[in-house]
């Protein structure tokens, strides 16, 4: 039996994805034969790097007897009806496909706190949001909608409001900025107020907006069913995608590497030294455009591991684990730096490579601003075997997919310790190699390579939503104990009496012409 979320399925009211999944789901299950005794005391104080079997780490990491869950565990109320509504909330997120997604996750949480109506988010890639490039472009709004409403009301834009036989547009543009990680008190005090005032407050820009630290599991857990649950890329993405996949497994197993060996992060973690004069210029120009000016030493930057990983360096560690040059990888990055010279080291230990390109079917959806290629690898990443991220700085594409495949089922995710790796990288290269292969496995199997481990700070909670996001069906602690198999039938009625309390009130009113009917659709 395959742990995860997949023994979850029948508790969940929003099965939508788990559903969507099942054909690759099944493939995985059908090439890994995941029995349910532990590991060689991989995870256990026990482990002596020499026992590592590195085919373990195909399977899934160690769920210690927990499980993804995000419903509520507490009394949990319908959201408010039209009528009892604070006003509307308008969203522009900012940022590349997953900063944007995390600022949804905080929009839906925000609209929550405030008892607000929620405009479905706008997405700053083009003009507007109903432009194909935005939220409709890339997610599945319907089930958006549907899979949040226990929890917030979202409508597509502001209606119009008919009071006393005029029409008014609500004042939507109350713009305000919100202070960086605003914490839960800024939404209920000072945004209320203006949404109270105006009927609808417009924030921007927002990404990081809301506090990642929520003293509330309730509504971290609201993040988890928007980020896991709600979040869904649109049919075309899901099905290149799952086309990829199963062409990939088609063959085995396989692993994805995100390759972060890209201009911008190379031109901000500044370690610029293994590069041409020519590179190196372009590399200084671009740190000069868009980075604070900080005087970046590139061997000091390296001694301390604040230097991307290199393929060839990738490529190393991949083969010190013990990895041959049978196995699959799948890459995701975007262009990388230093052209075709950076990777023929790690394409001669690993010629068996693959990015959307080389494996996927034809060109997808144009005008989509790059963002369906970057779903794409986003799907692909979470539903392959092992995940492997090359830098956990400023990376929201890794970050989110760690905690994704975390909530999928500990899918197993190897991160590389770069500031351990460091001074065993820099002998090397001053040619102290004794011992080098041992050396790097001491520091690549001292992991829990996705387990459930407690988040301790800088980790994101997008990172790690453990254990918030996660119940164990005997647990000790109350809390931390899976809500009931009927949730979805409480959630469902209590949602009903509401709507069936609003419509009396609706039909006692006399003028009950005050209501517009939003879209939904
Ligand atoms: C939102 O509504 C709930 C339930 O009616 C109430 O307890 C809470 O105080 C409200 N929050 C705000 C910020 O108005
Ligand atoms: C993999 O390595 C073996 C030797 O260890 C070699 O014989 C084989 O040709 C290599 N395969 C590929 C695809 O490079
Ligand atoms: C995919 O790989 C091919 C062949 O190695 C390369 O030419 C192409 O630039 C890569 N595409 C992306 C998006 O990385
Ligand atoms: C509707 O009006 C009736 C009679 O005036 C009253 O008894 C009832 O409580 C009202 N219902 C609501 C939901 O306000």
């Amino acid at each position: 039996m395959r742990r995860g979320p997949g023994g979850e399925a029948s508790l969940r009211r929003r099965r939508g994805p788990a559903r969507l999944w099942v054909a690759v789901a099944a493939l995985v299950a059908g090439t890994i034969c995941l029995s349910s005794s532990s590991s060689v005391g991989l995870f256990g104080a026990s482990y002596r790097v020499q026992d590592v079997d590195v085919n373990k780490l195909w399977r899934t990491a160690d769920s210690n007897g927990w499980r993804a869950s995000s419903a509520p565990r507490t009394y949990w109320p319908p959201p408010p009806t039209e009528s009892e509504s604070s006003g509307y909330l308008r969203v522009r997120c900012n940022g590349g496909l997953n900063q944007q997604r995390s600022a949804i996750c905080n929009a839906v949480v925000a609209a929550r706190i405030m008892n607000a109506t929620l405009v479905l988010p706008e997405l700053d890639t083009n003009s507007f949001w109903h432009d194909e490039s935005g939220f409709v472009g890339i997610y599945d709004v319907s089930h958006f909608i549907k899979t949040l409403k226990y929890d917030v009301r979202i409508v597509m834009s502001i209606p119009e409001i008919t009071a006393n036989g005029k029409t008014k547009k609500l004042k939507a543009h109350q713009q305000i900025r919100p202070p960086r990680d605003a914490p839960v008190s800024w939404y209920a005090t000072v945004a209320l107020e203006k949404m109270k005032k105006y009927g609808a407050v417009y924030l921007t820009p927002f990404s990081h907006r809301l506090a990642e630290d929520i003293d509330d599991p309730e509504l971290q857990r609201l993040r988890c069913r928007v980020n896991y649950h709600a979040l869904r890329f649109k049919p075309h993405i899901m099905k290149t995608s799952s086309e990829i996949v199963n062409k990939l497994r088609s063959e085995g197993h396989f692993m994805s590497i995100h390759l972060r060996f890209e201009l911008d992060m190379l031109a901000f973690a500044g370690c610029i030294d293994i590069f041409t004069p020519h590179e190196q210029k372009i590399l200084l120009k671009y740190r000069k455009e868009h980075f604070a000016d900080k005087l970046l030493v590139p061997r000091e930057r390296r001694l301390i591991g604040k230097c991307p990983l290199t393929p060839e360096e990738v490529g190393v560690i991949l083969r010190a684990m013990r990895f041959d040059n049978t196995t699959r990888i799948y890459l995701a990055s975007g262009e990388l730096f230093g052209g075709k010279r950076f990777m023929k080291p790690f394409k001669a230990m690993f010629p068996r490579l693959e990015n959307h390109s080389t494996v996927g079917p034809g060109k997808l959806e144009e005008n989509t601003q790059g963002l369906a290629g970057s779903a794409v690898d986003y799907m692909v990443c979470l539903l392959s075997d092992i995940f492997i991220p090359t830098y956990d700085g400023p990376s929201n594409f890794a970050n989110n997919l760690m905690g994704h495949r975390m909530y999928y089922g500990f899918r197993t995710t190897i991160t590389p310790n770069r500031k351990a790796l460091a001074p065993i990288f820099i002998d090397r290269a001053q040619g102290r190699s004794t011992g080098f292969e041992q050396r790097i496995r001491q520091v690549m199997f001292n992991s829990h390579f996705g387990g459930p481990h407690k988040r301790i700070h800088p980790e994101s909670f997008y990172t790690n939503s453990w254990p918030e996001c996660f119940c164990q069906t005997n647990a000790r602690n109350h809390a931390d104990r899976c809500p009931p198999d009927n949730i979805n039938d409480v959630l469902e009625s209590q949602f009903q009496s509401e709507e069936e309390m609003e419509e009396a009130r609706m039909t006692n009113q006399t003028d009950s012409t005050g209501q517009t009917e939003e879209m939904m659709i």
